[in-house]
């Protein structure tokens, strides 16, 4: 059993939602309060309607709502009572000021540490869980001594970064790969703040996943991880390119250096690019970060994984539109899926957004359906303007009929499964397949009559002449 028997989390999000459910779940000794200042996703919640899709976790929150989790908006009380307070919030890209496009904008974390520092009127731990930049918690640390007005109350800082995937929240949070705890490991506070949070996970995660670091190690490790999932998607891509112009197979690249065990197989499918709220935010802090060191050869390198990404996006545009004799002009292009990845509705940056765009600016109509995504979040990330262009369907029969070609945005499992020769049937010729996850059976629908572009994969010779090449 743990040390603390009340935990709260500030920030009721991808992140604070599930993993605050799990350890309610793993821990029935500890009651956990997950705060948030938007009413309406706290409403969420405590709803049948979850804020968030995330399979598995109806489940979890229905084990243990009520019982030893709950969601509130009084992030006060729930300061109050707590021994250990996370913190969850959002920290995206800066938008305007010093290091805007690059620097991770810490408003929201400051303003739940001075919450924090006004309402604290014990000893806490203070676990950072947000996605920060290095030596975040000596910022953090110096708001909260400065702004306790109490005598004597003492905070340690921990950095815990999550390392869940979106999609795969429930899976991660139950059999972590590790959970990476940082600390002033150097005096003796440090050390028992680490033991005590050590502790609560090792309710349920085996003791040789749950590693300790000093807190910078920590910080640093989280933007490190995803700096290096992202290039690898980068690199997998910048190949795929290649293999186009080649006659290689990206699959058949991937696969055998995949068998090579100091690279592994994972995380190396070609794609029109990686999406979500974190890799691109995350990197772009990394190499800012650098950049204020003055390391600006790592920060050069850093960007060009997201260069490379956007060159994904656009070539994908690109290979579309000169396919199609070069005008998209008032066709209708069916986009199966807006998810930056399945089994999420969350649309943070998916690759999706960037190509409806270049489509809707060479005068595409576009046909939506995503079966996660509704229409007023397309509209929220599309705007009013980009909507003229595109109509949203709830059923994927509907999207497709009487369109001239088909764009593969998300790899859901159910476009698999759809019967492509009923579809080939309803669609103007030549029928056209964008795959932009490889997830079809290429082969089958080229049978079927369909011409079909995948990534890094040999072009069709019908696409080839198109391009005049
Ligand atoms: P989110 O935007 O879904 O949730 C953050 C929540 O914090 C929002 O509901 C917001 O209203 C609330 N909030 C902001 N300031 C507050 C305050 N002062 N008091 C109370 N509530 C406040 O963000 P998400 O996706 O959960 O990410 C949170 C952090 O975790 C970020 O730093 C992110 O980089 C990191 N992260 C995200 C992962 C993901 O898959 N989404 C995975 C691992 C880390």
């Amino acid at each position: 059993t743990s040390s603390f028997n009340s935990v709260c989390c500030i920030g009721a999000g991808y992140v604070g939602g599930p993993t605050m459910a799990m350890i309610a779940l793993k821990c029935p000794h500890i009651e956990v309060t997950v705060v948030d200042l938007n009413q309406q996703r706290i409403d969420a919640w405590n709803s049948d309607n979850l804020p968030i899709y995330e399979p598995g976790l109806d489940e979890v929150v229905k084990a243990c709502r009520g019982k030893n989790l709950f969601f509130s908006t009084d992030c006060e009380a729930a300061i109050r009572a707590a021994q250990c307070i996370f913190v969850s919030v959002n920290t995206p890209t800066k938008k305007t000021g010093l290091g805007k496009g690059k620097a991770a904008d810490l408003t929201y974390w400051e303003s739940a540490a001075r919450n924090i520092a006004a309402w604290s009127t014990s000893d806490k731990i203070i676990v950072e869980k947000s996605t920060v930049p290095v030596r975040t918690a000596e910022a953090i640390e110096k708001v909260l001594l400065r702004n306790c007005p109490q005598e004597g109350v003492h905070f340690d800082i921990l950095s815990n970064p999550e390392f869940l995937a979106e999609g795969t929240a429930i899976d991660d949070l139950t059999m972590p790969d590790r959970v990476l705890i940082g600390g002033k490991i150097e005096n003796d506070r440090g050390t028992a703040a680490c033991a005590a949070l050590c502790e609560v996970y090792a309710n349920w995660v085996p003791k040789e996943r749950i590693l300790t670091a000093n807190l910078w190690s920590a910080e640093l490790s989280k933007l490190t991880a995803n700096a290096m999932l992202a290039q690898r998607i980068s690199s997998i891509n910048a190949i795929s390119a290649l293999c186009e112009c080649t006659g290689a197979d990206v699959s058949q690249v991937s696969f055998a250096i995949g068998k090579d065990s100091r690279i592994g197989p994972k995380f190396l499918n070609a794609s029109v690019g990686f999406g979500g709220s974190c890799f691109q935010k995350d990197i772009l802090n990394l190499a800012y970060i650098c950049e204020c060191h003055g390391l600006q050869e790592v920060a050069d390198y850093w960007y060009s994984v997201v260069g490379m990404n956007d060159y994904q996006k656009t070539r994908f545009v690109r290979r579309v539109v000169s396919a199609m004799f070069n005008t998209i002009r008032n066709k209708k292009i069916a986009m199966l899926g807006f998810a930056f990845k399945k089994d999420t509705g969350d649309t943070r940056e998916t690759p999706a957004i960037d190509v409806a765009h270049g489509m809707i600016e060479d005068g595409a109509k576009i046909a939506l359906f995503d079966p996660q995504v509704p229409e007023e979040q397309v509209r929220m990330d599309m705007g009013e303007e980009a909507m003229k262009s595109i109509t949203c369907y709830s059923k994927p029969t509907e999207a497709l009929k009487d369109a001239h070609a088909v764009t593969i945005m998300t790899e859901w499992d159910e476009f698999k499964t759809y019967d492509w020769r009923a579809i080939y049937e309803v669609m103007h010729k030549p029928a056209f397949v964008f795959d932009g996850r490889n997830i079809l059976d290429h082969a089958h629908l080229s049978e079927i009559g369909f011409i079909v572009y995948a990534l890094g994969k040999p072009i069709d010779p019908f696409l080839k002449s198109a391009e005049g090449a």
